[in-house]
């Protein structure tokens, strides 16, 4: 496996992380402009799943950096004939590809590459990482608070069935946060700790909502409504810490986890960390092909 691939967040330290941070700031002032200073920068975007933002914002962040762009589509492609997501990927590897995103709905599914030798960049791989989203939700809260020590963030809805969940769980709390889960019980996970909601929303600097996960079969009968006992409504709104924020990697379902006029109200941060999205990934494809975090 190239060194430069980024898998999850534990391939990262904390120096790591913060280096990423660094250049992705640096991507909104003084490096806006920077491209690559090399002309052959070929990158093939493999989506196994849908997206629309981590799909586009590589994409965006790609052509900023000059580089050349496809998009591989599994549904035209000779996965329909039985290749393998292995053979896949050496083939882009064997015509000239220099590094490959991929997002795919098995978990770990980079296990079966081993035998790649290009960067491969996880865009999100079933229930268990999505780092470059970690990212920019790690960008997000160090924009609105400078530092990550000692920030409650509560993160909300279907933690079983979330990366989102995992990437931050572990990157979080690395980076000294504190960080607890709430939702149904059918959805909790071993390990992560959990909070009532309506003490959580008053506890929290950081309330993150999650969508529910259908395609990876969550479903719930739950008698009332799930806005009215799982999600953030205006109620809750209402006794949120004046400085906290709300969070949401998206899709969200407006109705369902989150009341539709809270999504772009004075707390939310929902759409910047879209345009995060875009800046995180300028520094991870920069540091995909192996150079340095910028000096200043
Ligand atoms: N947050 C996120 O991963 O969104 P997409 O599924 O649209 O890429």
């Amino acid at each position: 496996m190239n060194k430069h691939s980024l898998l999850s967040m534990q391939d990262l330290s904390v120096d790591d992380i913060f280096s990423i941070l660094h250049d992705a700031r640096l991507f909104n002032n003084s490096y806006r402009d920077w491209q690559f200073p090399f002309q052959k920068a070929l990158v093939a975007n493999l989506f196994f799943e849908p997206s629309t933002r981590t799909h586009f914002s590589f994409a965006s962040a790609q052509h900023q950096l000059g580089c050349q762009v496809e998009d591989f589509n599994a549904e035209t492609s000779s996965v329909q004939k039985g290749e393998t997501l292995y053979d896949t990927v050496k083939t882009f590897e064997a015509i000239g590809y220099d590094a490959v995103v991929i997002r795919h709905p098995k978990d770990a599914y980079f296990k079966y590459l081993e035998g790649v030798n290009i960067p491969i960049i996880n865009a999100g791989d079933g229930a268990g990482n999505h780092p470059t989203q970690c990212l920019l939700d790690l960008l997000t809260i160090y924009d609105e608070f400078g530092t990550f020590k000692d920030i409650n963030v509560v993160i909300v809805g279907d933690i079983l069935h979330s990366r989102v969940a995992a990437s931050n769980k572990d990157a979080l709390e690395r980076l000294g946060a504190n960080v607890f889960f709430s939702g149904p019980k059918e959805w909790e996970r071993e390990g992560y700790p959990t909070m009532d909601l309506d003490k959580a929303v008053e506890w929290a600097d950081v309330v993150m909502m999650l969508r529910i996960q259908k395609e990876r079969g969550a479903t719930l009968d739950l008698g009332v409504d799930y806005l009215t006992r799982y999600g953030l409504n205006k109620e809750r709104y209402a006794r949120m810490k004046e400085h906290a924020i709300i969070m949401h990697p998206a899709p969200f379902n407006r109705g369902i986890e989150i009341d539709g006029d809270l999504v772009e109200c004075e707390k939310s941060r929902i759409f910047k960390q879209m345009s995060n999205g875009v800046l995180v990934r300028k520094a991870v494809m920069k540091r995909a092909f192996g150079l340095e975090p910028f000096k200043d």
